[in-house]
């Protein structure tokens, strides 16, 4: 058995309430962190990209798991890669592997640098189909990114979606092994399909957004931050979800 803690969409801004939502959920997985193999963030870590809101995630990120971590589209390559990379270059995609427990982690960039929309660039995709095929096809891969590469029913969330989704359902096609992806973006608990596999995307932990029939605001401010804990066993995903009210 296979556990990843999931969270996305911390945007740090310098307030000690967004912080304050980061720490509870943090808390919340680090307390369990021995029954845990890896904490997966699927970006908008800093709100507008500004070095200071690094240096806070940097500071405040702090936990025992082996932590993955990869950009959204209100994050900055240089700056991301700077603070959480250990100095990944400037340019290109913050594309990065790991095998933790036996599971082959993509963490793969879907920013496109100053637009909110997102797309998986060519050799994004050509990195992806290497590390899969170096793996082998027995190893369980998750590949996680930020935007998620269907519609969710959440008007302008669509609008800013992963495009060019063609190439990469040819990918899953090649690779049965892929078990599920892993994203956020869209602020909300959810899971659906995509290529045939579990497409889960974690809460936001600064807000959650509202779907058309809860509310006319864009951000829900009754719901309090969460998490997801995604069990893979017996060769299928299982998504768990929890919320952690800030203290
Ligand atoms: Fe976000
Ligand atoms: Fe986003």
């Amino acid at each position: 058995m296979l556990v990843v803690a999931h969270i996305s969409d911390l945007h740090f801004n310098g307030t000690a309430g967004g912080r304050d939502r980061v720490t509870s959920v943090l808390d919340y997985i680090n307390r369990r962190a021995a029954g845990i193999d890896a904490l997966v963030v699927t970006g908008d870590i800093a709100d507008d990209g500004r070095q200071s809101q690094y240096e806070e995630a940097a500071a405040t990120l702090i936990t025992p798991l082996p932590m993955l971590v990869l950009p959204g589209n209100h994050d900055v390559r240089g700056e991301f890669g700077h603070a959480l990379l250990r100095g990944s270059p400037d340019r290109g995609p913050l594309n990065h592997s790991q095998m933790i427990a036996g599971a082959l982690f993509l963490m793969c960039d879907s920013s496109i640098p100053g637009q909110n929309e997102g797309r998986l660039d060519d050799e994004t995709l050509t990195w992806m189909d290497a590390q899969i095929a170096g793996a082998g096809p027995h190893v369980p891969v998750f590949v996680a990114f930020h935007h998620p590469p269907v519609t969710l029913q959440m008007p302008f969330m669509d609008t800013i979606r992963q495009t060019g989704e063609e190439r990469l359902i040819a990918l899953v096609d090649k690779h049965p092994n892929i078990v599920a992806f892993l994203c956020g973006h869209a602020h909300t608990g959810a899971v659906t399909a995509f290529a045939g596999r579990p497409l889960c995307l974690a809460p936001g932990v600064s807000s959650t957004l509202n779907l058309p029939f809860e509310g006319s605001d864009v951000i829900n401010e009754t719901q309090p931050p969460g998490l997801a804990f995604h069990v893979y066993a017996e060769g299928r995903i299982i998504s768990h979800f929890r919320s952690v009210p800030a203290a």
